[in-house]
Formats: structure tokens, C-alpha cells, sequence
């Protein structure tokens, strides 16, 4: 039998999932525990990049994300769960990198340029956001991961990353994997309240773990068609996020009918979202309950995260072992790793990411 393929994803810890999350990723994920050698970590070195003057809100963050991924059916028997800082080696990889990472690889990250430019209430200009793609870059390689599904923002840190492996193994030999990406299906564009996508910084999430009330409450207040103004004027589904996020999930006839009696102005809005509001939560209601039984457990999510460092840790050792070797730090005339080393002159006739000559 083949190997499976080894698929790495991580996630920063920003607390509770959203109904955004749970029909786009996490159902990936769940597949992917059966399909792959799946590994999912928990990102808290970024959460510090962008959040380090919160020392609060990380642990607790980690703690929700766990359990809410253990209570949708990540099983640790099947996937390796882990946290990103029980695993430190991973730094030590950042700073290899960023010996042979030319700096304008950098700077023109697009996700760079975009916040740096965007982002007003924060100031990004900290040496840890700059070095952040490196980091990811080092998640990936660490675990000498195959393939890596991500959302079409986060391409350009797959790109780089395969650039920073290519040039790693020219200069040192072929050891790390170079790191397919693979684009995450559509559901990840599950809209919010107001329409816009569902996003906790935009404030019009649903949480998974939201009480039936709040649900409720949430799904009320939802935008519908804006050109529907009153319930006797007909209304146009396909521009309904309402109509959006009851698909995800309702059986296809009763969608239908959804769809044809807003057409005719049969139905109104408020007993759509009724409607959506009662299937939400009772959709939800078998993942609530689990959760609820998962965090009465003392330190559960602890301990399954203490569970996934003692499986990665073999690998990521190795890892990182290897790398020092080749760096020269741990020299060696026969490398262990059996690895044969390049010409290191060669990597000044590479090539660079392709975002490099768009300014
Ligand atoms: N950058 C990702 C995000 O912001 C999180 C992340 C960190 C990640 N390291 C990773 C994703 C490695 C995939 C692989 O969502």
C-alpha cells in the first residue's frame, strides 16, 4: 500500500470556530484525517506576531480551538493534534531559513504589503510579523509535510516556502520537502450577518458554540435581498445570504422550495429565517452537547495536545537534527542523513517567488 500523503494545516488560536469555519475547513479536515497523515496544529507563536501585548488571551484561545475541533470529530487516534510552541525546534528552523531568505522575498510578501498598509489600530511594523511567512514556512518543512490546504490569501506562503526549500536544499542537499498546496473548497466563503464574509473581525459571526439563543437572535438579524423591501415584492435567492448559509446544510428539495416561494413573494423573510434559526440549532445541537461533555472532562484539551507533542516531537527532532547538520553546525564528514551536499555556489543562479517583479 502506498504511504498516505503527510498534510499539515495550523490554525492561530483565535478562539471559538464560526459556521464559517465549520462548513469550509473543519469538514476538510475531518475527511483528511481518514484520507491523509494529517496534522493540525495550533499557530500560537503567530497569535503572538500580531497579538504579543495580550499575553491573556493565547492559552485560552488554544484551549476553545481544541475543543471545539475535538468536539466537531478531530480524533487524536487518527490525526496528530499539536501546539505549535510545544515544539520550539520550529524557531531554530526560522533562523536557518532566514540565513539564506533574501530580505525583499520578504517585503513583498502581498499578505505583507496588504496589512502593513491596511491595518491602522495595530502597529505592524514588529520584526516577529515581518519574519512570520519564515515561520510558516519552518511549520511546514518541520514535519517534512507533503501538501498543505490553504485559502487563496494564503498561496503566496506556500510559494515562498517552496522557494526557501529549493534554495535550502541547493545550497545543503536535497533534504526538505518542497510543500504542495492545495486550494480549500468554496465553502470557506460562508457570509456573515451583514452579508460580507463571515469573519470574527468583522463582527457578523455565528459561533458553533453559540446558545441556542444566541443563534437564534443572530439568524434574525441577518441581511436579506436589499432590494426586497417588502414581503410583497419577490425576492432573489441567489443574492440572499440567508438562502447562503441554509444550502450548506438543509436537503436540496426544501431548499427549492425555499427558493420558489421567495421568487413569488409567497413567503417572507422573517419565516425563512425562522425556519433557518430551528435547523441551525438543531443541527448544531449533537456537537454542542459533546463539547459541553469534552470541556467537563479536567484538562482534556491539555492532554490531548500534550498526546499529539509526544508523536510529532520524533519527527520534528529528526528534523531539525538533520538541518543542523547540514548547515554545518553539527559537522559531520558523512552526513547522517545520507543526504549528498550540492555545490552551494549554485543557489545565486535561483530563482525568487513570482510576486517578486508584480510591484
Ligand atoms: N498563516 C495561517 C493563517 O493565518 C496559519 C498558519 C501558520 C498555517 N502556519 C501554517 C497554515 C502552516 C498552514 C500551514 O491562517
Amino acid at each position: 500500500m502506498a504511504a498516505k500523503q503527510r498534510m499539515l494545516t495550523g490554525y492561530r488560536p483565535t478562539g471559538k470556530l464560526h459556521i464559517g469555519h465549520w462548513f469550509g475547513n473543519l469538514q476538510n479536515m475531518l475527511q483528511m484525517q481518514h484520507d491523509c497523515d494529517a496534522y493540525y496544529f495550533i499557530a500560537d507563536y503567530h497569535a503572538l506576531t500580531t497579538h504579543w501585548q495580550d499575553p491573556t488571551h493565547v492559552r485560552e484561545s488554544t484551549e476553545e480551538m481544541v475543543l471545539d475541533w475535538l468536539a466537531a470529530g478531530l480524533d487524536p487516534d487518527l490525526c496528530t493534534i499539536y501546539r505549535q510552541s510545544d515544539v520550539p525546534e520550529v524557531v531554530e528552523l526560522m533562523s536557518y531559513f532566514a540565513m539564506v531568505t533574501p530580505k525583499p522575498w520578504l517585503e513583498r510578501v502581498p499578505s505583507y504589503k496588504e496589512q502593513r498598509e491596511q491595518v491602522s489600530d495595530k502597529d505592524l511594523g514588529n520584526l516577529g510579523f515581518f519574519l512570520y511567512p519564515l515561520l510558516q514556512a519552518a511549520d511546514i518543512t518541520i514535519v517534512l509535510a507533503d501538501a498543505v490546504p490553504v485559502g487563496e490569501d494564503q498561496l503566496p506562503h506556500l510559494e515562498l516556502t517552496r522557494e526557501i526549500v529549493r534554495r535550502f536544499n541547493t545550497a545543503y542537499g536535497d533534504f526538505l520537502v518542497e510543500p504542495q498546496a492545495i486550494i480549500a473548497n468554496e465553502g470557506a466563503r460562508v457570509p456573515g450577518t451583514d452579508g460580507r464574509k463571515m469573519s470574527k473581525s468583522y463582527g457578523n459571526a455565528i459561533y458553533i458554540s453559540d446558545s441556542p439563543e444566541e443563534m437564534r437572535a443572530k439568524v434574525m438579524s441577518f441581511v436579506t435581498d436589499p432590494q426586497r423591501k417588502l414581503k410583497t415584492d419577490p425576492g432573489d435567492p441567489d443574492i440572499c445570504p440567508l438562502h447562503a448559509v441554509h444550502k450548506l446544510f438543509a436537503p436540496a428539495d426544501e431548499i427549492a422550495e425555499w427558493d420558489r416561494c421567495c421568487r413569488s413573494a409567497e413567503c417572507g423573510c422573517v419565516a425563512h429565517k425562522k425556519k433557518l434559526a430551528d435547523d441551525l440549532v438543531a443541527y448544531f445541537a449533537p456537537f454542542q452537547t459533546r463539547r459541553e461533555e469534552l470541556a467537563a472532562i479536567p484538562n482534556h484539551a491539555w492532554n490531548v495536545l500534550d498526546g499529539g507533542a509526544r508523536k510529532v516531537k520524533p519527527i520534528t527532532s529528526r528534523v531539525v537534527d538533520a538541518c543542523r547538520e547540514l548547515v554545518g553546525i553539527d559537522a559531520r564528514t558523512e552526513l547522517t542523513t545520507g543526504v549528498e551536499r550540492h555545490d552551494p555556489n549554485a543557489v545565486n543562479a535561483q530563482t525568487a517567488p513570482s510576486y517578486l517583479d508584480s510591484e
